[in-house]
This record gives structure tokens, sequence and C-alpha cells, in this order.
């Protein structure tokens, strides 16, 4: 079952071009318009939207992090993204016109699952992101759009992340193409390019070997941090919860912007850091602001691990590793950037001989409240 792979974990990272692929597979007409009859929401009702807040725990609320910015960029709806337990439990200001999207791997996590029984309490529509067919939240939503990652049986979520960033991406871009907000570029043609990430992710794999032999050197760390800024943020959050999972190492995610607030005081000789940088055609200057971080920190000590686009030459010099990932557009790069962190996780686990599918102290799915 483990297809020749030590670890369900390993074999998931390697099953993501599929969990990708499949998740897109179907979703487009032959002219490659998306038709999403699946839904079975009133597209008048759809048109009329006038907030999106996506609600989800773990992996799953950065997997929807990440679509905050996809979402509001093609459709111009604003997008609040909430953790499925503090969303329940405050007063959060929904109506019929607001679209409630869960996201969730299991469709069983009782935090999400009250969030959405809330949310339909309140009058929103409700939509569910899933990748496990019959589950609660999509029985109990009013529309489910699934993910297609096959069964993930390694409690840490891999491959589910990247196939819930591609089905709120063909989401967000259904809910342009309805309403005609296409912002620079058609569904299309972001289509297109979604496409082609999993051969990248493939690529990106391929060149795994230095980022486990970083690993194995690592495994005495007691603190990693991780940067990222704009889809990288949620990324380098992700990049911290792998770790804390499966390593058990101390590890944050920091959005990079926020460094010279505070978390620059932690940066000391010999401090980890992973910084996730954006592509150097970003808008507004992004890739070189980042670039100025990692040589604000490498110049109080720390260790920069960089993940960066091929042919990015600048982090090169305040870079002790690079980790090379194909050049995307910005809103695609989630797709490539987290695998690399997925992979030092699961080595640095293994480096320390813990059991990488079954984390101690978690479960795959937590059923209670
Ligand atoms: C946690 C799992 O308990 O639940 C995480 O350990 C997961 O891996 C989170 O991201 C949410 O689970 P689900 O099934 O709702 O996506």
């Amino acid at each position: 079952e483990k297809s020749g792979y030590d670890t369900f974990m390993e074999k998931e990272i390697n099953d993501q071009p599929h969990a990708v692929a499949d998740t897109l597979l179907g979703r487009t007409d032959a002219e490659g318009n998306l038709t999403l009859d699946e839904l079975h929401i009133d597209v008048e009702e759809l048109r009329a939207v006038t907030k999106i807040v996506i609600v989800a725990c773990g992996t799953a609320a950065y997997a929807g992090m990440v679509a905050k910015y996809a979402i509001e960029h093609w459709t111009r709806i604003p997008v609040e993204v909430e953790l499925a337990h503090e969303f329940r439990y405050r007063d959060p200001v929904i109506d019929e016109r607001t679209l409630v999207v869960s996201i969730s791997q299991s469709g069983e996590t009782m935090d999400t699952l009250m969030a959405v029984r809330h949310a339909k309490e309140l009058g929103a529509r409700t939509v569910s992101i899933c990748n496990t067919h019959g589950s609660t939240i999509p029985r109990e939503s009013d529309a489910v759009l699934y993910t297609h990652a096959g069964p993930e049986i390694a409690v840490a979520s891999t491959k589910a992340f990247l196939a819930q960033i591609t089905a709120s991406y063909i989401l967000g871009l259904y809910l342009a193409s309805l309403r005609g907000t296409s912002y620079g570029r058609d569904a299309a043609e972001v289509m297109a390019e979604l496409q082609g990430i999993p051969a990248q992710i493939e690529t990106v794999l391929a060149g795994m070997d230095r980022v486990k032999e970083i690993a194995y050197y690592m495994a005495d760390s007691r603190s990693v941090l991780f940067l990222g800024r704009h889809v990288g943020y949620p990324v380098a959050m992700e990049g911290a919860l792998k770790l804390k999972e499966l390593a058990y190492i101390h590890a944050e995610g920091f959005a990079a912007g926020e460094l010279k607030h505070g978390p620059i005081a932690l940066i000391e000789p010999g401090q980890p850091v992973f910084v996730i940088v954006p592509s150097p055609g970003s808008e507004h200057g992004l890739h070189d602001k980042v670039v100025s971080n990692i040589q604000e920190i490498r110049a109080r000590g720390a260790r920069t691990l960089v993940i960066a686009e091929e042919g990015d030459e600048d982090v090169v010099p305040f870079a002790d590793e690079v980790i090379r990932v194909p050049h995307t557009s910005p809103l695609l790069a989630p797709l490539l950037t987290v695998v690399p962190l997925q992979v030092f996780a699961l080595h640095l686990s293994t480096a320390k001989g813990l059991d990488v599918d079954q984390p101690r102290n978690l479960a795959k799915s937590v059923t209670v409240e």
C-alpha cells in the first residue's frame, strides 16, 4: 500500500502531482471554460454573494489563507478566513448573501462541522471543499467541491493541502467567470497554468536530495523559523506546522514584513530560518523586500535556507542554502514552495527516529470539539 515507500507520508508527498491533476480533472469544457454543475447552487445566488468566509482547522485553514489572496484578486469579493472553532463562538456577521466555504480533508472534523451548522443557522449558503466522499460536512453543506487527492493516511496532511488549494482556486475562478471579474487574466488562462503544475511539482520532488541532507544535519535543532510574504506567508505557517507535528521542534511562521516589528529579536547566531521568496516578477516589489529581509537576518547570524525561483540570483549572496522551484505566476507558487518544507519535516522526523505517519498526541481526524 505504501507503493515501495517507507512511510505513507513519503508516498503521499510523492503523490502530489496526481492530487493536483486529479482535482483539476473534468472541471473544464472543451473550450477550457469552468463547468461546476456539480455545485448545485443557483448561479444567481452565487452572483449575488457579497462576502466569502472560509472556515477550517490546521493545514486546511492554511489552504484557506492561501485561497483568500487568489479569490479576492479574481472575484473582488471580500474573503475572510477563520479557524472553525473561533468562528463558531463569536458573533460573526453572516447573512443569506454570505458564502461560507469549509475546507476539510476528512469531512468529519467536529470544529469545522459545528461552524458549518452555525453558518446555516445564520442563513448563509455553505460549500464544502472535501476529500472524503459522503462524509458528514459535505452531506450537511448546500454544495460540495471534492478534492481528488485519494485517501490520505499519514496524520500530517500533505497532498490534501495541495488539492485544497487547487479546488479553492477552481471555485474562485468559477465565481470570477460568473461575475465577469477576470482582472488581468481569464479563468481559462489560469486553468491552463494550473494544468502545468503537476509536472512542476515533479521537478521540485526530483531535486530534494539536498533538502534531505539538510534535514539530517539539522536533526538537533531546537527551533526553526519560517518567513514568507503574500501567499508565502501561509506557506511559512504550514511549513512550521509540519515541523511541529512531525519532528516535535518548536517552529513558527511569520509574515516577512512583520520581522522588524518583533520577530527579528529572535535572531541570534546559528538560528535556522527558512525564507520563501516571491517570484522576481511579483508585483509591488515584494521579491526585493524579502531579499532585504534575508540580508537583515543573515547580518545577525541566521542560517538562511532560501526557497527561490530558478534563475533568481539575487538571493545567492545571502543564502546558506538555496532550494529551487520552477517559475510560476505568484498566486500559484504555494503549490510548489510548500513541497520542500514537507520533505524537510519528513526527513527531520525520520532522522530523529520518530513515527512519521502517527505523530504523538495527534489524530487524523478530530471528531470532538
Ligand atoms: C488535525 C489533523 O487534527 O485536523 C491535521 O491532524 C488536519 O492534519 C486538521 O489538517 C484538519 O483536518 P480536516 O480533516 O478537517 O482537514
